[in-house]
């Protein structure tokens, strides 16, 4: 494939690249732009972070597992991009050498991205910004306060790059000399999306390449015939139907914790924790649906709000209750050729909250996400709808709790007696994440903690007392 970008603001035009090659790679061995750091190769350090504009504008990504066709028609800036062009630095450059923000260093280019791109964006949540960065010897609190002391210096310009067109674009407009691109492997609309997957369906989809990166840098998968979804602004919709929210395939976790936020604040502050700012800028609803992880973080959240999922394969569409997509471990219901289109929610569901529970508080992997959607009427309740990951092979919901709570009154009686039908509903299994017994006895006292805060009773899951 061929692609262009803008890289440290010059152009470069790339012929026949490797669909798999990854941007870190490619900086490192074939520039020597060996600023941008390798540290885990899956996402989950930071030290690889470059900051890519597009149509959306500028965002943190993780270069380790970015693959360089993801990137035509954007504007890649690297560490050595951050500084002025006559060397002089960049505000949160300066701040991390008055407040000591480096000792070993290996970590802080990845930094000093992340911040410029907070910076330029005018986002001063310092502690979400930067949960995705690790830094094993200096200690955040010196990070915190150089990012906080550059805040309100002028964001300069030389880091607003314009990216260049496409240069998939081109070809399709015949910008090119009438050429063809050599596969149609980024598809601009859902119709060319259908018809290139209706017709290589053995292809690989790839959409924010969170989960398919590490197939090839960790497994070492060779995969040759991919799809791209990034360019395809049709899946990148978030639509207000009625009471409904519609969500495309291909919206990010960033815009998903923005479209929820004020609707459902509960999920919005789960998804606060998924992944890290990298991993949510990349990482789209769609393909956390599409991987049938039984530890996904959105599943439970939208089975228990009754999402609809929207499928298509070439011109035939179909939907069904999210819950019945998932049919075993590692089984989906999704044709050959068949791809996830959009989801669509409720937008009014007050009694939703979202527990995620995980060995770190940020970024990792939940080992049980509970999601509970009860409503309370005259003391009853009325309806139940809830729903784990990490207690099944797949995202599933609770049918037995559910009965025991619908139709009884709303009490701590109600709520013990159906935290005992957790048991009938789930067998976990034990993992380097957790226990099947923890993960049981977790599942049920979230129930609990859900009825607590019902009653006013706040819990803090971030302080432990004895
Ligand atoms: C560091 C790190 C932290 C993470 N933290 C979390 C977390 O906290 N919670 C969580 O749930 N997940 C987490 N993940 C996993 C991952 O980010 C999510 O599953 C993500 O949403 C996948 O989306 P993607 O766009 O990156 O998918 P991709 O990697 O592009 O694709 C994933 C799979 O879905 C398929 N696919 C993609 N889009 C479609 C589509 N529209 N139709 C059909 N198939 C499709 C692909 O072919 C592939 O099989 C993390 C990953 C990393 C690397
Ligand atoms: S090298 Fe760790 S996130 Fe990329
Ligand atoms: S400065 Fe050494 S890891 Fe951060």
């Amino acid at each position: 494939m061929d692609i262009t970008f803008l890289l440290n603001g010059e152009s470069v035009e790339l012929r026949d690249v490797s669909p798999t090659a990854t941007l870190l790679d490619w900086l490192r061995e074939e520039r020597g732009l060996t600023g941008t750091k390798e540290g885990c190769n899956e996402g989950d350090c930071g030290a690889c972070t470059v900051m890519v504009t597009d149509a959306r504008g500028a965002r943190a990504l993780n270069a380790c597992i970015l693959f360089l066709p993801q990137l035509d028609g954007t504007a890649v800036r690297t560490v050595e991009g951050i500084s002025a062009p006559d060397g002089s630095l960049h505000p949160v450059q300066q701040a991390m050498i008055d407040h000591h923000g480096s000792q070993c260093g290996f970590c802080t280019p990845g930094f000093v991205v992340s911040m410029a791109v907070a910076h330029l964006n005018g986002d001063r949540n310092h502690d979400d910004v930067l949960a995705g960065n690790l830094c094993r010897c200096t200690g955040y609190a010196p990070i915190i306060r150089a990012a906080e002391a550059a805040t309100d210096q002028p964001a300069p310009d030389w880091l607003r790059d314009t990216p260049p067109a496409s240069l998939v674009q081109k070809y399709l407009s015949g910008g090119l000399g009438g050429r063809q691109p050599p596969s149609l492997s980024a598809t601009e609309t859902l119709d060319e999306l259908a018809a290139a997957y209706a017709a290589r369906p053995e292809a690989t989809l790839i959409a924010g390449a969170t989960d398919v990166g590490l197939w090839v840098t960790k497994s070492l998968r060779d995969l040759q015939d991919v799809i791209f979804l990034n360019r395809c602004t049709e899946l990148q919709q978030i639509e207000e139907t009625g009471d409904h929210l519609r969500i495309g395939a291909g919206v990010t976790m960033d815009r998903v914790l923005k479209a929820v936020k004020n609707l459902h604040p509960s999920y919005a502050e789960m998804i606060r924790r998924y992944g890290s700012t990298q991993v949510r800028a990349a990482a789209t609803i769609g393909g956390n649906i599409a991987n049938g992880s039984p530890i996904g973080d959105n599943p439970p959240a939208l089975i228990a709000l009754g999402a609809t999922l929207h499928l298509r394969a070439g011109d035939h569409r179909r939907d069904m209750p999210l819950e019945e997509f998932f049919i075993d471990y590692g089984k989906q219901d999704r044709a050959k050729g068949e791809f996830v289109e959009a989801v669509t929610l409720p937008r009014h569901a007050p009694g939703l909250k979202v527990y995620k529970l995980s060995k770190r508080f940020d970024q990792d992997i939940s080992a049980v996400c509970g999601a509970f959607n009860i409503t309370v009427t005259d003391a009853t309740v009325t309806d139940a709808r809830i729903a784990f990951g990490g207690m099944a092979g797949t995202p599933k919901r609770a049918k037995a709790v559910e009965a025991a709570l619908t139709g009884k009154p709303w009490t701590e009686a109600t709520i013990r007696a159906a935290m005992a039908q957790m048991a009938e509903d789930y067998t976990p299994l034990s993992d380097m994440r957790a226990s099947a017994d923890y993960r049981l006895r977790t599942a049920e006292n979230m129930l609990l903690r859900y009825w607590h805060e019902d009653q006013g009773i706040a819990s803090n899951v971030l302080e432990v007392s004895a």
